[in-house]
C-alpha cells in the first residue's frame, strides 16, 4: 500500500511525464513542419517514450493500492527560435526532470517505502541516459554552427539514432 505522500509524489511525475510527451510532441511538429524529417522522427519517438515512461508510473500506483490521477497538461512551446534552441530546450527539460526523480526517491527513502524506491531505479538510469544524449547531440549542433551542408547531415544522422535507442529500450 502506499503512502498518501508518495502517491501524490507519483502522480505529480505522472503529470511530470504527461507533459514531457507533450513538450516533445510539440517539438516534432516544429521540426515536420520546417522540413526536418529527421529531427521531427526523433521527436516523435522521445514522445513516445515519455508516454511509456508516464504507462509504467500509472501502472505501479494503481496495482499499488493507489489511484493514478490523468490531470489537465500545462500547454507547451510550439514555436522556437532555432533547432538549436529546441534542443537547448529539451536538455534543461530532461535536467529538471532528473531533479524531480531525485526528488521523488528522497520522498521514496524519508517514508521508508523501499519497493518504490526500488521501482524508481529504472528512472533513476533511465534520466542519465538521456542526459548524456541530449548533451551529445548538443555537441554536434555546436560543430554545425551555421554550416547548412552540416545540418543536412545532422537530420539524416540523428535519424540512425532514433533506430538506435529504440532498439536498446525495454520499456517494461
Ligand atoms: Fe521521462
Ligand atoms: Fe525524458
Amino acid at each position: 500500500m502506499l503512502s498518501k505522500k508518495i502517491e501524490k509524489a507519483l502522480n505529480d511525475q505522472i503529470r511530470v511525464e504527461a507533459e514531457s510527451s507533450q513538450i516533445y510532441l510539440a517539438m516534432a511538429c516544429w521540426a515536420e513542419v520546417k522540413g526536418l524529417e529527421g529531427v521531427a522522427g526523433f521527436m516523435y519517438s522521445q514522445s513516445d517514450e515519455e508516454r511509456a515512461h508516464m504507462l509504467k508510473l500509472v501502472r505501479y500506483v494503481n496495482e499499488r493500492g493507489g489511484h493514478a490521477h490523468i490531470s489537465a497538461l500545462k500547454a507547451p512551446n510550439v514555436t522556437f527560435k532555432s533547432f538549436k534552441e529546441m534542443f537547448e530546450k529539451l536538455f534543461e527539460h530532461e535536467v529538471f526532470v532528473s531533479e524531480s526523480i531525485n526528488e521523488l526517491v528522497h520522498i521514496a527513502l524519508q517514508e521508508k517505502d523501499y519497493s518504490t524506491h526500488n521501482f524508481l531505479q529504472w528512472y533513476v538510469a533511465e534520466q542519465i541516459e538521456e542526459e548524456a544524449m541530449a548533451r551529445t547531440i548538443l555537441d554536434k549542433i555546436n560543430m554545425i554552427g551555421n554550416d547548412k551542408g552540416g545540418l543536412y547531415l545532422f537530420d539524416r544522422d540523428i535519424q540512425q539514432m532514433t533506430v538506435s535507442t529504440a532498439a536498446s529500450e525495454s520499456p517494461e
